[in-house]
């Protein structure tokens, strides 16, 4: 079988099978943002469960304009607490000979309001998010020395990642986060040399990744996690995304990871696009060949142009679609997210052939009975019921990082409320903790 054979990248690291568990932010730092004993059960059990790389979810570089409350920030020189902290949680990633690579990301214009009321983004363009359910900070422009910071705050993440014995990073590229924001022509409207070009508006991904190169040397593991499109009207396009994977492949690079899409069009999670203007999207088209991988299309058209080494991450259940995915050279590597917060040891039951697919949660949890969520005619609800169930995914982390069972028990409803009730405690209490600080 395809997915249990070993891959070497580009900088000479072997890894051991074809899986990597790609990022899911785990919001279980306290309000210091430090990694604690959590990070270290969840990471200790997904290490277990077969997985090549595991990628964490991201580590944010500036406390000002993180993802969400509960991420782990590296900002600085940090606390003998902190590394202390990092080296624990890497110790528990990397058992089994399994690679942990630290995700590291700048939230960007998509900063919750929560967190901070003004964002920063390439321009000052706001964001319509998520048929409005979500708040973000009000953007403002990024000044050429702030840029300039920004890649040193990337550059010192990833120095202390090393250090503390994570075995590679991943720069998150995708998903409307600042790294991808300087990419879009929507977003990214300057006319100095960080925008206007394309060549210009990827020199901030481009240059970071050759200031971490310099410092970490060659045969430390860097990847990139970009959008195979923004599928927007006028956003990043395919054929943009096409030129930055070459780019991308004369830039010292071991492993390109492709998903898609923004919080304005989250195709990422196979959601599509909840915003009001639907004049504004793009449906993302599927490959014939293995229909539930829904980048795998575009990704076997970057492949055709690249010799970096592809993962792509959205959909892939069964092994099936796996194996044939790298059979027919559309990729490397396969990425999984959700189907390891409710199975942990799904990849060694699908090395060993215990099992011949996840359980597809996502087609079957409902919001609850009187919404009649999948079956209702009203796109709204459908889509909200998929964006519930990232909600459902993030308490089976809190589950597994308290080192409890995954419990499919939890219903939708449970499972967003609850959410929201603790994330608007934690982020209560992270502003507190760095307004008394600073
Ligand atoms: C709970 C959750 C958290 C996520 N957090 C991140 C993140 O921190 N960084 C990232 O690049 N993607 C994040 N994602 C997206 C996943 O990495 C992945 O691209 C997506 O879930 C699609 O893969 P899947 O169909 O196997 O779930 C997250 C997804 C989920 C469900």
């Amino acid at each position: 079988m395809k997915i249990s054979k070993e891959l070497q990248l580009p900088c000479g690291v072997i890894i051991k099978n074809r899986f990597l568990k790609s990022a899911m932010t785990e919001g279980i730092a306290n309000e210091d943002a430090e990694a604690n004993s959590r990070h270290v059960n969840l990471y200790d059990r997904w290490a277990k469960g077969g997985s090549g790389v595991l990628v964490t979810g991201n580590v944010q570089v500036d406390h000002r304009y993180i993802e969400r409350a509960g991420n782990v920030l590296i900002e600085g020189e940090q606390s003998n607490s902190q590394r202390n902290a990092l080296v624990e949680w890497s110790k528990a990633g990397t058992q089994n000979n399994t690679q942990l690579w630290m995700q590291i990301s700048h939230a960007g214009r998509q900063t919750p309001y929560g967190i901070n009321t003004e964002s920063v983004a390439p321009s000052a363009n706001r964001l319509q998010p998520l048929g409005g359910v979500l708040k973000f900070g009000n953007p403002r422009e990024l000044t050429k020395s702030e840029i300039l910071d920004i890649i040193d705050r990337f550059i010192n993440a990833a120095v202390i990642a090393k250090e503390t014995g994570f075995t590679g990073v991943q720069l998150h590229s995708a998903h409307g986060y600042l790294l991808s924001e300087f990419l879009s022509p929507n977003i990214n409207q300057r006319s100095d040399e960080w925008g206007g070009s394309l060549q210009n508006r990827a020199r901030l991904l481009l240059e970071t990744i050759s200031g971490i190169r310099s410092k970490v040397g060659n045969d430390f593991p860097i990847s990139v996690k970009l959008n195979s499109s923004d599928f927007q009207k006028g956003g990043f396009s395919h054929e943009e995304s096409l030129e930055v994977a070459k780019m991308l492949d004369q830039s010292n690079l071991d492993l390109l990871e492709i998903s898609g899409g923004t919080y304005e069009n989250f195709t990422a999670l196979d959601i599509g696009s909840m915003n009001l203007k639907e004049s504004r999207t793009i449906k993302p088209s599927r490959s014939t060949v293995v229909r539930e991988a829904y980048f795998l299309k575009y990704a076997s058209e970057i492949k055709e142009h690249i010799s970096l080494p592809l993962a792509v991450t959205g959909g892939f259940r069964s092994t099936d679609g796996m194996n044939k995915a790298l059979e027919t050279n559309a990729c490397d590597i396969i990425g999984l997210g959700r189907p390891l917060c409710s199975e942990p040891d799904l990849v060694n039951n699908l090395l060993s052939g215990h099992k011949s697919s996840a359980i597809l949660y996502e087609n079957i949890l409902e919001l609850g009975p009187w919404i009649l969520g999948l079956n209702s005619p009203f796109k709204m609800i459908k889509s909200n019921n998929r964006v519930a169930q990232v909600y459902w995914c993030y308490r089976q982390i809190l589950e597994i990082a308290a080192k409890k069972d995954v419990d499919p028990k939890i219903s939708l409803i449970s499972a967003l409320i609850n959410h929201f009730r603790d994330d608007a405690k934690l982020s209560k209490k992270y502003k507190k903790y760095w307004q008394d600080l600073n």
